[in-house]
């Protein structure tokens, strides 16, 4: 087949600062697609993009020509509504885990196809698989099933959903071209859009455990994704949310399942509860459902039912203890005072190191390893309490964990002003 186009004159007119027209960019990504232009020149292309940018109209046809690379799933002939969520990626973010029984309880059917953590960032799929017997892998037709039976899914994206993005996510991972907001944004797009789900509620994380550590940068993002939802049919909203200090009091894998099912009791910590209803609240209102509150579905014990169905539908017991670690280590406060500060991406790298994530695709993570916090930024502590215990089935690694908790949290004399709420803002 002759190429109508030359991938080097592609990597050129990006790098000296040119839009790339609709022709070109559908070439490139379907060219790449097919192992015609060499992940070298897409890296190339990669690094042009996040040093030059890209206008609204090249990310649209971009995002469309990774929609086109796979396949799209069709959820039309459900007998109700269609939302998701999706998270930019923080440390503690167990969210997804009782808000999709939750917005299956108030009659919305949720399609979470989700990932695995890379880095510091937990996955939702890893948190799942420490419940004993639970399965990521289903079918489109099961999935299609589960959604209509008992309302809610949680599993892995399946390989024929947007497959350019998958290539293209691995190499922007080694080539320090992951933090491109036009690269960021179609990627997550891209999948969305080929799920197939009528609403899609964005949770962009802002601050040290997130991509994006500012607010502008995090409001550019989720300007560009809402665009992209609304010109493709999907009604779209994005909350920005504080990713300064960890969510909740957990992070890592069968500590965060306990803490979600914690939620989903009536009980957990105030933060998790607060962003779960938000995001809830948020989904049932861009599926049309707004008449329905989802703290009712919570307090009456309806998405506790659900999450039992879903856990079980997917070969988990609900009721299996979850995995315990070998060993623990406590760290203790040095002295007496009110925590003042709790660092997002220093816990997040700790539970990593612990053996919560991976350093490479394809490890085997650990289900115990995690960490658990004793105080969180605002609360009293005195000097020896329990601050932060590690979890790990390999004591040799405690060593390097608590060098990234080295300097990660501060203990001072006047409680920080706490923030009004987790939301720090809301775009539509
Ligand atoms: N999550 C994704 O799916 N893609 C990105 O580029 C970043 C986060």
């Amino acid at each position: 087949m002759t190429e109508p186009f030359d991938a080097v004159e592609v990597i050129a007119a990006k790098r000296d600062g040119h839009r790339l027209d609709d022709a070109r960019i559908d070439w490139v990504v379907d060219a790449f697609t097919r192992g015609v232009v060499a992940p070298e020149q897409m890296s190339a292309l990669a690094m042009a993009i996040l040093l030059n940018g890209m206008d609204r109209a090249e990310i649209a046809r971009w995002t469309a020509a990774m929609i086109a690379s796979g396949e799209r799933m069709d959820f039309s002939g459900l007998s109700r509504p269609t939302a998701d969520k999706h998270s930019t990626g923080g440390v503690g973010d167990k969210i997804t885990l009782p808000l999709a029984p939750l917005v299956a309880a108030c009659g919305v059917a949720v399609p979470q196809l989700s990932g695995r953590g890379l880095g510091h960032t937990g996955g939702t799929l890893d948190k799942l698989e420490s419940i004993p017997g639970w399965r990521a892998d289903l079918t489109n037709e099961r999935v299609v099933a589960q959604l209509e039976d008992v309302g809610a899914v949680i599993c892995a994206a399946g390989s024929g959903l947007a497959p350019a993005d998958k290539k293209l996510y691995a190499l922007r991972d080694v080539t320090g071209t992951v933090e491109a907001i036009p690269l960021i944004a179609s990627s997550i797009m891209s999948k969305k859009i080929a799920e197939g789900t009528g609403a899609l509620v964005l949770d962009v994380k802002v601050g040290s455990g997130a991509f994006m550590k500012h607010l502008d940068q995090a409001r550019e993002l989720a300007e560009t994704m809402v665009a992209l939802g609304t010109d493709a049919g999907v009604s779209t909203v994005a909350l920005l949310t504080d990713m300064s200090t960890p969510l909740g009091r957990t992070a890592g894998n069968a500590v965060e399942v306990a803490e979600s099912v914690e939620v989903l009791a009536g009980g957990g910590p105030r933060d998790v509860v607060d962003l779960t209803l938000a995001l809830a609240r948020e989904m049932v209102t861009a599926a049309g459902r707004g008449d329905v509150d989802p703290a009712d579905a919570l307090a009456d014990g309806r998405a506790m039912d659900v999450w039992r169905r879903m856990i079980a539908a997917q070969g988990g017991d609900p009721d299996a203890p979850l995995p315990t670690p070998r060993e623990t280590h406590v760290l203790t406060a040095p002295g007496d005072g009110v925590l003042t500060r709790l660092d997002a991406l220093a816990v997040g790298v700790a539970a990593w190191r612990l053996g919560a994530g991976r350093s490479g695709p394809g490890e085997q993570v650990q289900a115990a390893a995690g960490v658990v916090l004793h105080a969180k930024p605002g609360e009293q502590v005195r000097a020896g309490q329990p601050l932060i215990e590690l979890h790990t089935d390999t004591p040799e690694r405690f060593a390097r964990a608590m060098e990234a908790l080295d300097g990660a949290f501060e203990i001072g004399g006047d409680a920080p002003e706490a923030p009004e709420s987790v939301v720090l803002a809301r775009v539509d």
